[in-house]
């Protein structure tokens, strides 16, 4: 039998599952970590416990054939990847810019934790979306753990996959590859070439880890431009929906759909880490940040204002159904949500009920079926659009679409 290429994935989530199952289905034997022992459980019985199209044939076949195995800790191997959040701390702000400050602790847990496991000519890949200087604060922790890092091989290489497509991404898409040293990037690079059809593109390690934040940051900041004009289209009584149809014919222009606001692990989160480190010059991105976060406080303000305008004509306080929770269509994702943002600021005042068709239930939350809230609500308040809203038979109620799910 072919000795198969062992790999050590720390992190078990949304990006470490998926690569996981991928490369036990392609001639790698897998090690899998997660500090989540539900998580461990889940996969080491061949299911799955993130919603991703197709991840779970993947999971299962690897886990059938014995490729892939969950565990509470690392193992021997001859590449490690790191794959665990960053997100940003809850309890501290930028001094300078009164923003986020990232969250990089779960990289240093997991390198502290892989570090009595590495052995000379090993390749040590960071995956995780990263403040500038992460891959080499990484290399530090492992040096001050007892590696010698000049005997392995230590690179970032962004994931950019987009969640419910992620086992077609994770080969199509082309990848950015910066290793701390050129024998890194290459070796690195070697690696992913052995199941990337899209370009594996070389670089260094802090132009890698700033092209993940730049293409979060023109994704945040484009929809920004949207979610502002759509505040000021609200002002004009003008639809901003045709609006930016009529814009789009201009042969260079391309506005984006406004929304709720922007949410996710991803967009929401990585400009921050520019700003973080941008000592107050990076004015747009911050401003984007903010604007896409005041959108969904804009539309619970709205919405709180159709309730007292129902409650005048009806003589009777109405009942709000928030239609979808998670951050974006056909997702069970909720990780900084507008929309779950928004539907708990309304729950605290007003009747709410809520659909998400993705998940069963939310605590705190009263969750229904899609169609009872059609028949039960009488304000109609489209967050997220999922399939399942797009052709509801809904009679005499009053709708707030933020996300254009309606009339698309
Ligand atoms: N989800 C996406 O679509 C996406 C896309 C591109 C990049 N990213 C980035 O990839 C990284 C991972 O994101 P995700 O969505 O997979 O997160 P996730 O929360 O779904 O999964 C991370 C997993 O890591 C585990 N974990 C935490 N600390 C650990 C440790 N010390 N050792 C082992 N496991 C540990 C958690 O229990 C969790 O299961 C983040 O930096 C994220 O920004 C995510």
């Amino acid at each position: 039998m072919k000795n198969k290429r062992k790999i050590c994935i720390m992190g078990m989530g949304y990006i470490g599952l998926p690569t996981a199952a991928l490369l036990a289905n392609r001639d790698y034997q897998v090690h899998g970590v997660d500090i989540n022992q539900h998580a461990i459980d889940t996969i080491n019985r061949g299911e799955i416990h993130i919603v991703e199209p197709e991840l779970d044939t993947f999971v299962r076949s690897a886990v059938q054939s014995g490729s892939l195995t969950a565990n509470i800790n690392p193992a021997e191997s001859d590449i490690f990847m790191i794959a665990v959040p960053t997100p940003f701390h809850a309890d501290k702000l930028n001094e300078v810019t009164n923003s986020p400050i990232p969250n990089v602790d779960y990289i240093v847990d997991a390198t502290k934790k892989i570090a009595p496991y590495v052995r000379p000519g090993n390749l040590i890949l960071l995956e995780s979306t990263s403040p500038v200087g992460t891959t080499n604060m990484m290399a530090d922790v492992l040096k001050m753990e007892g590696v010698d890092i000049d005997s392995v091989f230590i690179a970032h290489s962004p994931e950019r996959v987009l969640p419910g497509h992620i086992m077609r991404e994770l080969i199509e898409n082309d990848r950015v590859v910066g290793g701390i040293n050129n024998d890194s990037t290459e070796k690195a690079a070697e690696f992913y070439r052995t199941f990337v059809e899209g370009e594996v593109l070389e670089t260094t390690v802090k132009t890698a880890e700033m092209t993940k934040l730049t293409e979060n940051s023109f994704r945040d900041v484009n929809i920004a431009f949207a979610n502002e004009l759509s505040m000021l289209c609200d002002d004009m009584d003008i639809d901003v929906r045709e609006l930016i149809s009529l814009a789009n014919r201009h042969p260079r222009v391309n506005v984006l759909n406004p929304g709720c606001g922007v949410g996710g692990h991803c967009i929401s989160v990585d400009p921050w880490f520019i700003v973080d480190s941008a000592n107050g010059k990076a004015k747009m991105i911050e401003q984007a940040r903010r604007t896409n976060d005041y959108k969904a406080d804009w539309v619970v303000e709205k919405v709180k204002n159709m309730t007292l305008q129902f409650e005048r004509d009806n003589n009777k306080a109405p009942k709000v159904a928030c239609m979808g929770l998670a951050f974006k269509p056909d997702i069970d994702d909720l990780r900084e949500s507008p929309a779950l943002h928004i539907t708990q600021e309304l729950n605290k005042k007003l009747d709410v009920i809520a659909v998400e068709p993705n998940i069963q239930d939310f605590q705190g939350l009263k969750l229904v079926h899609y169609d009872d809230a059609c028949n039960s609500a009488d304000i109609l308040v489209f967050l997220v659009a999922h399939k399942q809203f797009k052709n509801l038979d809904i009679v005499n109620k009053q709708i707030f679409d933020t996300c254009g799910v309606i009339n698309d």
